[in-house]
């Protein structure tokens, strides 16, 4: 709606800033002006002035500047009509409306937000009456308080097909006005229309001043929609709205910060730990409208959403739509919650800190945006590097702020140069401090995993030191390969020197014959030749005892085995951090199932790496 300047200006006469302002900060009168500390930026001495004779308010230190409007938008997250309406009410002015149809549009609306607050209401008292004990003892189990409940205005659409319809209806709303406002379905066929809503907990959803708009409903039976929401109408634009917006504004502004889950109870579980701050779109991927409503709340909001497939696949989405938008100092971070966690079970099971935590560790924007691009791809051969670096280059050119694009192509570059050592194509040659590794194992050191998770830098040369370690053993103590020699031979090498050695040596012990070294040596090339020579007999000091000749049998045996058991845990972790880097990649089902059986192997190998220790500790 358009207002008129002069509509403005008298408000703005009538309302002095110092009043809106003297709210939120404590004012001085400091001859024509009032001075105070800045709402904008934290301070000790005050350098915020109010002009009341000049409607305007000016912050030194944080170069804010503007009316009582601005004031409102900017501290409270208000739009201009919200604080026009605000400020107008508060002078005592009404409102124009521009022409009729507005006027009549207006009047059907109001009708509409009379009926949704009515059913409001009918829904809270049927949750507190007799039949509403189920969805009662529901949100109970659930661990929600009588005051929650009643902060949220929870209510209870009982099992029955029109007994909303009747109770309305009896209190004087039109039965067309009630299926307008998606409380009623009209069938198709012209048969008699019904409660939309039936045997749910309701959750009413409200637009920024606290009107219930819509309701999202949780079935308590068996319905194969668990969550309903209601359907578009002249109140509700899906795309338009997000939970909890209204309370969370405020919060947001003094938190300055604003999560986002998926669910009502993720909002409502948040709420209760303190998060006030916290909203959810309504079942559907983050829409511009609302990431740019998220936006007025706080200049980067932490997407907090499911620990599973869908949730990933969401925030993936989420980034792609937010990335042509980003300015200057205004981005998205991504919280990473347990597998299988959502903020509701994650809360209820270790608590506030436990979120605090994962909020605090949510990765930026960028940092995703290129764990997406490089992760589950082979970067071994150049024209396999030049491809990754195109894709950065054209994920950059969608932003569309110029000096944000600039930075983001600088951090793509510098991540390639430390993925390629330098060799990421701006500056070729050895750069100071030694050449890098990475090389080809970079594209699998990147997953989409805590740090915890991820090969170090010496990952490669400690999985050579095992393969010397378990091809030493045998060579020093040659009766071994009867007990391990099928272990051993199905062993994946790193090192092709180590894999002839080991061929050669699975060979001879096939003939039947004692194994016999200076046969052996005699049979290899000159690298695996120097393998063997530096893992048999007395040169083999820089071994670890239980390799070395003078070990005894059964320290080399369970040497041996306990190296096989660290090896396969990190051949796996390996595996499944490619394979979480190609889920990370491309989340479909079928790479959350290879990543799912991987990382469940590995915790079994790890579980028992864990127990040998102890036993080998114990003995
Ligand atoms: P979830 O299934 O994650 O919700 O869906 P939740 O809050 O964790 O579920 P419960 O109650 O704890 O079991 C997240 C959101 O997706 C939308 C709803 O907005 C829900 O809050 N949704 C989900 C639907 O719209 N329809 C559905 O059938 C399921
Ligand atoms: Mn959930």
């Amino acid at each position: 709606m358009a207002f008129s300047d002069q509509f403005l200006d008298e408000i703005r006469t009538r309302v002095p800033v110092s009043d809106v302002v003297g709210r939120r900060v404590k004012l001085i009168k400091r001859g024509r002006e009032y001075v105070g500390l800045s709402p904008f930026n934290s301070e000790k001495t005050p350098s915020f002035t109010v002009n009341d004779q000049k409607r305007f308010y000016h912050c030194f230190s944080s170069g804010e500047h503007g009316d009582v409007f601005t004031f409102l938008m900017k501290t409270e997250g208000l739009s201009f009509p919200e604080a026009v309406e605000r400020l107008a009410a508060e002078a005592g002015l009404e409102v124009p409306k521009d022409a009729p149809e507005d006027r009549a549009r207006a009047e059907r609306r109001a009708g509409l937000v009379e009926a949704m607050e009515a059913a409001t209401q009918w829904f809270q008292a049927r949750l507190a009456g007799q039949s509403g004990r189920i969805a009662a003892d529901y949100l109970r189990g659930r661990g929600l308080d009588a005051e929650t409940v009643r902060q949220f205005r929870l209510g209870f659409a009982p099992d029955r097909r029109t007994m909303l319809k009747e109770a309305l209806i009896a209190r004087g709303f039109a039965e067309s006005v009630l299926v307008e406002a998606g409380l009623l379905i009209a069938p198709d066929d012209g048969g008699a229309s019904y409660d939309r809503f039936r045997h749910r907990v309701m959750f009413p959803i409200t637009d920024r001043r606290g009107r219930v708009i819509a309701f999202g409903g949780r079935t308590l039976g068996e319905s194969r929609a668990k969550y309903l929401n209601s359907p578009e109408t002249p109140l509700f634009h899906k795309g338009n709205v997000l939970y909890n917006l209204g309370p969370a504004r405020q919060a947001a502004h003094e938190a300055g910060e604003v999560v986002v889950t998926e669910g009502y109870m993720d909002v409502i579980a948040l709420y209760r730990a303190g998060f006030k701050h916290a909203v959810a779109p309504l079942g559907t991927a983050l829409t511009e409208a609302q990431i740019a409503e998220l936006w007025r709340l706080a200049p980067e909001p932490v997407l907090c959403l499911d620990g599973d497939n869908a949730g990933q696949r969401a925030a993936r989405r989420a980034a792609e739509r937010a990335l042509p938008l980003l300015k200057p100092g205004q981005s998205l971070r991504f919280a990473e919650l347990p597998a299988g966690d959502d903020p509701d079970s994650l809360l209820a099971g270790e608590g506030p800190a436990a979120l605090r935590r994962v909020l605090d560790a949510a990765l930026p924007m960028a940092e995703v945006l290129w764990r997406g691009a490089v992760g589950g791809r082979p970067l071994d051969t150049p024209e396999r590097r030049a491809g990754l670096r195109r894709d950065l280059g054209r994920m950059a050119a969608e932003i569309r702020d110029e000096t944000v694009r600039g930075y983001y192509r600088q951090y793509f570059a510098e991540r390639l140069d430390g993925l390629f050592g330098g060799g990421g194509g701006r500056s070729p040659g050895p750069r100071p401090g030694g050449p890098r590794r990475g090389g080809h194992y970079g594209a699998f050191t990147i997953a989409k995993l805590p740090a915890r998770h991820s090969l170090g830098q010496g990952s490669e040369a400690q999985s050579i030191r095992r393969e010397r370690l378990l091809t030493a053993v045998l060579l020093n103590h040659p009766v071994l390969l009867e007990e391990v020699g099928e272990d051993y031979a199905s062993l994946a090498l790193s090192s092709p020197a180590l894999d002839s050695l080991r061929n050669a040596i699975i060979k001879q012990a096939g003939s039947g014959e004692p194994l016999d070294i200076a046969g052996l040596k005699d049979n290899l090339s000159g690298s695996a030749q120097a393998e063997l020579m530096s893992l048999s007999g007395p040169v083999a000091a820089d071994l670890e005892p239980f390799a070395r000749p003078e070990a005894d049998l059964n320290e080399a045996r369970a040497g041996w085995v306990h190296t096989l058991g660290l090896h396969r845990l990190e051949g796996l972790r390996v595996d499944m951090n490619a394979a979480a880097a190609v889920l990370a990649q491309d989340m479909t089902d079928e790479n959350y199932a290879r990543y799912l059986a991987l990382k469940q192997e590995f915790d079994r190998a790890r579980g028992e790496a864990t127990a040998l220790d102890a036993d080998r500790g114990a003995s």
